[in-house]
């Protein structure tokens, strides 16, 4: 019998939260505020079973990109390239210009899709008063930004 894995990408479900709660924790991502985000997460399903999630905090037209995360066991396969992409996709979508994250453990892997390092200073007011600003990351984590706009 032939056995082929196909991973699906698609917004997350409420039902999704324990599992989702569970990834963040085994890689060492912050957990604090996920559940307010819900309804602009993403997950990666195979089967049964969530391998990858990302989410976005959006604040105007400003998103917060966040819990970007790939089961070890799946890692190094592009499913972390296209979370990401797919969270860029609904960012545009939901009418964001800019979006801003913060990484102490992947600095190397997101400047592949344009993000830059900024200033904390000139991230806006309403992304630096969320939970991943103010408590979740250490303020060693690097800020990073991308533009989105006019952008495919
Ligand atoms: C970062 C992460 C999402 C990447 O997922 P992935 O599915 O392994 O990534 P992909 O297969 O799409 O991409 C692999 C590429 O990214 C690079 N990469 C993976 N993790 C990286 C990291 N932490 N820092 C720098 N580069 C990284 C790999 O070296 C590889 O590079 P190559 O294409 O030049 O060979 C995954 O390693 C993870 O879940 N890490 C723990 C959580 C985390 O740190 N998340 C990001 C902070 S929000």
């Amino acid at each position: 019998m032939l056995n082929v894995n196909v991973i699906i990408i698609e917004p997350a479900a409420p039902a999704d939260l324990t599992s989702l709660l569970e990834l963040l924790h085994q890689s060492r991502l912050p957990l604090d505020g996920f559940s307010d985000h819900l309804a602009t997460a993403l997950v990666a399903r195979d089967g049964q079973a969530i391998v990858g999630s990302a989410a976005l905090e959006l604040y105007g037209r400003s998103a917060l990109l966040r819990s970007v995360a790939v089961a070890e066991s799946r890692r190094g396969r592009g499913l972390g390239h296209q979370l990401t992409q797919a969270a860029l996709a609904l960012a545009r979508q939901r009418g964001a210009s800019h979006v801003y994250l913060l990484t102490e453990t992947a600095a190397g892997f997101f400047p592949r899709f344009g993000f830059q390092p900024i200033d904390r200073a000139h991230v806006p007011a309403a992304v630096q008063q969320s939970l991943e600003f103010t408590t979740a990351c250490p303020s060693t984590a690097l800020a990073m930004v991308l533009s989105i706009i006019n952008r495919e």
